[in-house]
């Protein structure tokens, strides 16, 4: 497939079957993202890769109704951008996240993008703060995207 059939046939995809995503897989989706523009080159993006079983779980409560599918996900990439490299780091994420959506997708793997910007955790914290302690981040905390 080129890539506008890949654009064509892509679709966010919520249902997942838990199977350990391979690591010649995942490297090329990281790859995808790695390899992003940013604006200046300035590249603000930090990914967690997120594997183990009792944290996807714990994952799948960063949202209010947006997030359940976590919890049979055979892995989460969570994006980080900070905002000090750059003032467009929101631009520069997104591209990151589309960009590892479409490869996942030409690699025949489902996933679907979580918004953790503004938005509020099951027990009422941010998105951002309820992540960042799970992960134990010290910097900001944007999105995510989820793989089966
Ligand atoms: C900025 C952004 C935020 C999104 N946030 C969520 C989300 O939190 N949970 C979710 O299930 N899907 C989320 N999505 C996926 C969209 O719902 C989906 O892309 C849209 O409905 C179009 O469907 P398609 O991707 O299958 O074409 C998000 C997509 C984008 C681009």
């Amino acid at each position: 497939m080129n890539l506008l059939e890949i654009m064509q046939n892509r679709r966010s995809v919520r249902t997942y079957t838990g199977e350990k995503i391979p690591k010649e897989k995942l490297d090329q989706i990281l790859q995808a993202g790695l390899l992003s523009p940013s604006g200046r080159n300035r590249k603000p993006w930090e990914f967690i890769v997120v594997q183990e079983r009792e944290t996807l779980e714990k994952l799948s409560h960063c949202r209010v109704g947006a997030a359940k599918m976590l919890e049979n996900a055979g892995c989460a990439i969570v994006v980080f951008a900070n905002p000090e490299k750059t003032d467009v780091w929101v631009e520069d994420s997104s591209i990151v996240m589309s960009n590892m959506h479409l490869m996942a997708d030409a690699l025949g793997l489902g996933s679907c993008w979580i918004q953790g910007r503004l938005r509020e955790a099951e027990n009422g914290e941010s998105t951002e703060d309820y992540c960042r302690q799970l992960l134990n981040v010290r910097g900001s905390m944007f999105w995510k995207q989820f793989f089966p």
